[in-house]
């Protein structure tokens, strides 16, 4: 055998082989793979930082159909753009698919994560947490806090403001609260500077050796989570006196008593990972909406007439109630409408835990696959003219009653977000007070963006004006 062939029979044969075995066993989704190693991880990365990311998805849907392979972070992926499919996967979750982050954001979190838990302690938490934020004790609890905080964050306005910087603020104070009862206090804002850092953490790349955001991070972790364990032991030590406070904190040492101690670790780790979803999601969708509404002077003014007659219907400081928030149609339709256009959680990421049967193909066992959310919310078939913002699409029976699994904008099956509501209703709060008291417009063009996260670039500049003298 001269040299080459000897070349074909150790490379190529072996190389062959093994594409046949794969095919023989596996039928994957159709798609590319794009270059070695970064696959078409570029191409993901430049279509999400601009303001229409839909082409990289409306690419690969029109030449392989909506559940794909492609190559991003990584790792070989297979994309859902199928409603069917990503309802598929959020309801075997812990059975067929289990959530999979990288080490970079486990460290971030902290291992005790509601994000990252499984089996049993997640399904205990979730649940725990699903009903310590469901729709009577917000009503009972937590909104009047919400009207409270609100409105102490909205006085302080004038002139320019940054809309996402003001929206954080007050997302943060309202987790607080309901976490541990803290009012915005020089202790709060100081937590609240550590913990920026730590969420800017969550989209940078960590390098060894260098002392990067990543680093940065780590550090006020650690910092967070020292000041978040000495208010634990505190509370601990206050509820064995019997003192107990009404917030998730003192729901959790009450819920330890029957049903087993939590280290203070996995009381930490959890109270962060509220922190990072309560705090982060909610005040963008605050931004977003305000976005839209400015954009769109018809909904804007249809919006601030239903804020206005509930207003009317009460003093100039009278905090809102539950009927009230139950009066607002609109205002929902608005905040779906947001919800679908900005798609602040684009999709999930999960790994197979067996081989997979999806639409015939077969996904082997430890694979990724990606649920886009976002794929099927901008998708005509679903949404009539599913580009533009049209809150009104909510009211005709077509937007409401689209089929399960095809508006999920905060995912669902057992990890669904036991947010959903408090964030609805945090939203509409600062709704109302922002529309009846000031007006405002754009002080600068901003764009939206969707990499590394859904967010606008230069943090919405917006110039308000009061419109009533008592706030
Ligand atoms: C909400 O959770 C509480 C327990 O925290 C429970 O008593 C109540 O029935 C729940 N309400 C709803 C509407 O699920
Ligand atoms: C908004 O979406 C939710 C599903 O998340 C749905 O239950 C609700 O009816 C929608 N609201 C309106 C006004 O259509």
């Amino acid at each position: 055998m001269d040299y080459y062939t000897l070349l074909t029979v150790i490379i190529i044969l072996p190389l062959t082989l093994l594409l046949f075995r794969r095919r023989r066993n596996h039928l994957l989704p159709p798609g590319n793979y794009g270059l070695p190693l970064i696959g078409e991880t570029l191409q993901l990365i430049s279509a999400y930082k601009t303001e229409n990311p839909e082409p990289f998805v409306d690419e690969r849907v029109a030449r392989f159909g909506p559940v794909f392979t492609t190559h991003i972070f990584g790792e070989a992926t297979i994309f859902s753009a199928d409603p069917d499919v990503n309802r598929y996967i959020l309801q075997n979750e812990g059975k067929l698919f289990e959530c999979s982050y990288p080490g970079s954001i486990s460290n971030l979190l902290g291992k005790h994560s509601l994000l990252l838990m499984k089996g049993s302690l997640h399904k205990r938490m979730h649940s725990f947490t699903m009903s310590f934020v469901n729709s009577s004790i917000i009503r009972d609890h937590l909104l009047v806090d919400i009207d409270r905080l609100v409105r102490f964050f909205l006085a302080s306005w004038s002139d320019r403001v940054l809309l996402m910087e003001e929206a954080k603020k007050i997302t943060f104070a309202l987790t607080m609260k309901q976490l541990m009862s803290f009012d915005p206090c020089d202790w709060t804002e100081s937590l609240r500077k550590e913990y920026l850092l730590v969420i800017e953490g969550f989209f940078t790349i960590p390098l060894p050796f260098f002392p990067t955001a990543y680093n940065r991070a780590i550090k006020a972790r650690t910092k967070v989570a020292e000041a978040l364990t000495l208010v634990v032991r505190e509370r601990r030590k206050e509820s064995e006196q019997g003192e107990r406070k009404d917030d998730i904190l003192g729901a959790l040492l009450k819920e330890e008593v029957e049903g087993g101690r939590f280290s203070d670790e996995v009381i930490v780790d959890f109270l962060v990972s509220l922190l990072v979803a309560g705090y982060e999601t909610t005040s963008t969708l605050m931004t977003l909406a305000v976005k839209f509404l400015t954009e769109n002077p018809l909904a804007l003014a249809q919006l601030k007439s239903e804020q206005e007659n509930i207003r009317a219907l009460k003093g100039d400081n009278e905090a809102l109630v539950w009927a009230d928030y139950k009066s607002m149609p609109f205002t929902q339709c608005v905040i779906n409408e947001t919800l679908r256009v900005s798609n602040l959680i684009g999709g999930i990421f999960r790994r197979t835990t067996s081989d997979v049967q999806i639409r015939g193909y077969t996904i082997p066992k430890g694979w990724k696959v990606f649920a886009s959310f976002r794929a099927v919310h901008m998708d005509d078939q679903h949404f009539k003219d599913a580009r533009s913002f049209n809150p009104w699409r909510w009211q005709s029976d077509t937007g409401s009653t689209c089929s399960p699994g095809v508006f999920s904008p905060f995912g669902g099956g057992p990890r669904l977000c036991p947010g959903y509501e408090i964030a609805r209703v945090s939203v509409s709060v600062f709704l109302h007070h922002l529309v009846t008291k000031y007006s405002w417009e754009a002080a600068e063009e901003d764009k939206l963006v969707f990499f590394p996260t859904t967010r606008t670039q230069k943090r919405m500049p917006i110039n308000v004006k009061r419109r009533v003298a008592s706030m």
